[in-house]
């Protein structure tokens, strides 16, 4: 009744942003990520009656309260399933910041919903993997494949279409690299969650950008299986601009971008002038990740690292699917 399982993080390029269900967390649009090799989370579950409640460590802290909740949820989902009723012992660790807008909730659900249906010996595929890692945080299903990742928004009212496929594997486009910049380690004021519920409350420029989600997809599916790194990259960063447009026009506004948000952006701009080919996307954080060409990747990577706004870099390719692991947290 013990597994362990580690999930990479990943990275839309063409963004979700706001939910029709919030309860199974059902999106208004399907979204695209590219899986990534350097950033993830590792995860051990185990059921057992010795344990009287669910008990949860994060990168070794004790944690209580809305965490917990949301863990214990994942957790009953799982439960029901393989119709148990054991409380479970988790210990979850990642390898960068978690809510930072890094997606740590991405790999860690994807982590924990492959370690507890494994220890409960439920040997599921990964559509109802996906399905399930969904329920805990939208991205997350995304997490379950590696390669290049589409959300399917679906259009059932019970979920059962709204899952992650694979656009293409994580051998596909080996060249294509994506640089994540942390400038703040600061968690996110603001939870993805109650952000989005905002954006489709008050944004006048939310119906907007639903209307425009299906172009991207298509150019963004063509970039990455043409290789098309122009298209690829020029559509990620105005679709992540986008839907920062429909964060910064709710009342009251939700505003991720940090003065260092926008050095970085300005930065990549300077690189394009001087034909340096990159492109931004920024999710719910001040983060900034930068899409380049692994012959520039080295390049772009030592001028980021030198600028006094980040903190330190990680140089990402294409990661592989969640899988499970013989180590143990404990
Ligand atoms: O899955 P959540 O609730 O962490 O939401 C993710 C939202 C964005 O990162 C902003 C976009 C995305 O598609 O990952």
């Amino acid at each position: 009744m013990k597994a362990t399982a580690i999930a990479n993080s990943n990275i839309a390029l063409v963004k979700y942003w706001g939910k029709r269900n919030e309860e199974l967390i059902l999106p208004y649009n399907s979204s695209i990520s590219m899986t990534l090799d350097k950033l993830y989370t590792t995860t051990t579950v185990e059921f057992s009656k010795k344990y009287s409640k669910d008990e949860l460590t994060i990168d070794g802290e004790k944690i209580s309260g809305e965490e917990l909740e949301r863990v214990e949820r994942q957790l009953n989902l799982i439960r029901r399933t393989a119709k148990v009723s054991e409380k479970a012992k988790i210990a979850s660790a990642s390898n960068f910041p978690k809510a930072a807008g890094l997606a740590s909730s991405a790999s860690a659900f994807a982590a924990l919903t492959l370690a507890a249906t494994k220890a409960l010996d439920l040997h599921l595929p990964k559509k109802e993997l996906s399905i399930i890692a969904r329920q805990g945080s939208g991205s997350a299903c995304r997490s379950i494949y590696g390669g290049f990742v589409e959300w399917q928004k679906g259009t059932l009212e019970n979920g059962e279409d709204s899952y992650a496929m694979q656009v293409a594997p994580q051998n596909h486009w080996p060249e294509l690299c994506m640089i994540v910049n942390v400038l703040t380690p600061k968690q996110k004021k603001i939870k993805s969650r109650a952000g989005m519920a905002q954006t489709i409350a008050t944004s006048p420029l939310y119906k907007a950008w639903l209307e425009t989600v299906e172009s991207d997809l298509e150019k963004v599916r063509s970039g990455i299986l043409e290789k098309k790194f122009p298209l690829l990259g020029q559509t990620a960063e105005m679709n992540a601009l986008k839907m920062h447009s429909t964060m910064i026009t709710t009342e009251p506004h939700i505003i991720y971008w940090e003065p260092e948000t926008i050095v970085m952006m300005k930065e990549v701009m300077q690189l394009r002038e001087e034909a340096t080919e990159c492109y931004f996307t920024i999710d719910g954080g001040p983060q900034v990740k930068v899409l380049c060409l692994e012959k520039d990747a080295k390049k772009i990577e030592k001028r980021f690292s030198e600028m006094k706004e980040v903190q330190k870099t990680f140089l990402c390719k294409t990661g592989g699917d969640a899988k499970l692991i013989d180590m143990e947290l404990f």
